[in-house]
């Protein structure tokens, strides 16, 4: 049973997520070529080379959209903006169509008492900033920082809160190191670029927001719990590794001004030039931090060039994509988060499970979602009990959309949609949450 809204302290925020790319449909509107685009249309990448043209048409039914979240008692609708729809080529013109989408979609959410808490990026970078080296050019901090001005002067006295880049993590190592998310690049001095840049970016976009008056600027960063997959010190120092490339870059980067020392002999070579002055931008205060959390990983060592470690299967029950189910990994990072943000008010900005949903009978009936959200929602709670300052739980995602690689087979949506007709039914999960958030 999913606990009630009444069992958290008064204040707390219930929500749902969803990004740009996944659900709104990029052939609509006037939106530029994106890099998502590109990517999925090579042999190998997506499954089914399924790409964002359509997806579940929230450019067109975020009417409907925004009512399901207000009859389901969410306080915040966690939404992003498309670069490329904004700004077509990355640079210069605005395209007006796509700014006004989003500034209807903001009014819609306050017209029904719906909190808009935006994501400036969640990975659809313009073929023409792709064409010039996207995030491994330095001047993607700039770049960003003037789309983000556009945005910000269009909706910025209207937003509850803003977060410029979703999971550096994915934007950087994902992308870059492992191939699986566009660019869909392998290689090490690509990824260190990468990651710095992205932080680049961040701090340039907060600092462009402060400018403009803006208030609850914050980040959102995705973990990733590592355990050692036996007992030996090999498999300890593995772990301790992957958890700092992934669970620590970044964090460690925006609220100390370094990066792990694990990563310094592969990495330095690699960083862009003056790289430790760029963290005066980087450590721009923040006033809110997210953090998204799903699966743990077993990490074992491997013989081969850095890393030199692998994943192993877990013994854990597993969701639809195969990602162990572990909710004391939300507890460990709400807890590891504080050491680097102190008092400062945190955020799940994204927890849910893929399941095998099956519709039947015109309803679904996903008690393994409703179990999972649960026990996460317990970890958040013990975490507070603690003194964790954690003031809001949003979940992934609103809508069954376009889970990048993996195409449109894997459903993490509260609520069906049916991609041939873009039908929308409430699973049996949405209808517990909005149960519980009415006690
Ligand atoms: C997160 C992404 C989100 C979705 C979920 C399943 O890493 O932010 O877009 O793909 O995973």
């Amino acid at each position: 049973m999913l606990p009630s809204r009444s069992s958290f302290p008064p204040g707390f925020l219930f929500g749902a997520a969803t990004s740009a790319y996944q659900v709104e449909g990029h052939a609509f509107g006037g939106a530029g070529g994106t890099h998502w685009d590109t990517f999925a249309a090579t042999p190998g990448n997506v499954v089914r080379a399924e790409n964002g043209a359509r997806a579940c048409d929230h450019y067109h039914r975020w009417g409907e959209d925004l009512d399901l979240l207000r009859a389901g008692n969410f306080d915040v609708y966690r939404f992003s903006t498309s670069w490329a729809r904004v700004m077509p080529e990355g640079r210069g013109r605005v395209n007006a169509e796509g700014l006004d989408f989003y500034d209807r979609l903001v009014d819609g959410m306050l017209a029904r008492g719906l909190k808009p808490a935006l994501t400036l990026y969640h990975w659809e970078l313009p073929s023409p900033l792709a064409d010039l080296g996207g995030w491994r050019n330095r001047d993607i901090a700039g770049w960003f920082g003037d789309f983000t001005e556009v945005v910000a002067r269009r909706l910025g006295d209207r937003l509850w809160s803003a977060a410029p880049i979703n999971e550096p993590w994915c934007v950087g190592w994902l992308s870059h190191f492992l191939g699986q998310h566009a660019p869909g690049m392998r290689d090490i001095r690509a990824t260190a670029r990468a990651m710095h840049h992205v932080l680049l970016a961040h701090g340039t976009a907060i600092k462009v927001m402060r400018g403009l008056g803006m208030k609850n600027l914050g980040a959102v960063c995705n973990f990733e719990y590592a355990a050692p997959a036996d007992a030996s010190p090999e498999a300890a120092a593995a772990a301790q590794l992957y958890d700092a490339y992934y669970n620590r870059f970044f964090i460690s980067g925006m609220f100390r001004g370094e990066y792990p020392a694990e990563l310094m002999a592969a990495f330095a070579p690699h960083l862009p030039e003056g790289w430790q002055d760029d963290f005066a931008t980087i450590r721009a205060p923040l006033d809110w931090f997210g953090l998204n959390y799903y699966t743990r990983k077993l990490i074992a060592p491997a013989p081969g060039p850095w890393p030199a470690h692998r994943e192993v299967e877990g013994p854990l029950p597993k969701t639809d994509v195969g990602w162990e189910i572990f909710p004391e990994g939300l507890h460990h990072f709400l807890r590891m988060a504080q050491e680097y943000t102190g008092e400062l008010p945190l955020y799940v900005t994204e927890n849910g499970m893929a399941a095998p949903d099956r519709l039947a009978a015109g309803s679904v009936h996903d008690a393994d979602r409703i179990a999972y959200l649960a026990a996460h929602l317990r970890q958040c709670q013990r975490a507070i009990a603690e003194g964790v300052p954690l003031r809001g739980y949003f979940c992934w995602s609103l809508l069954d959309n376009y889970e990048w690689s993996l195409g449109y087979d894997k459903r993490f949506g509260l609520v069906h949609v049916d991609f041939a007709t873009l039908r929308r039914v409430p699973k049996a999960s949405y209808h517990a949450l909005a149960t519980a958030l009415q006690r």
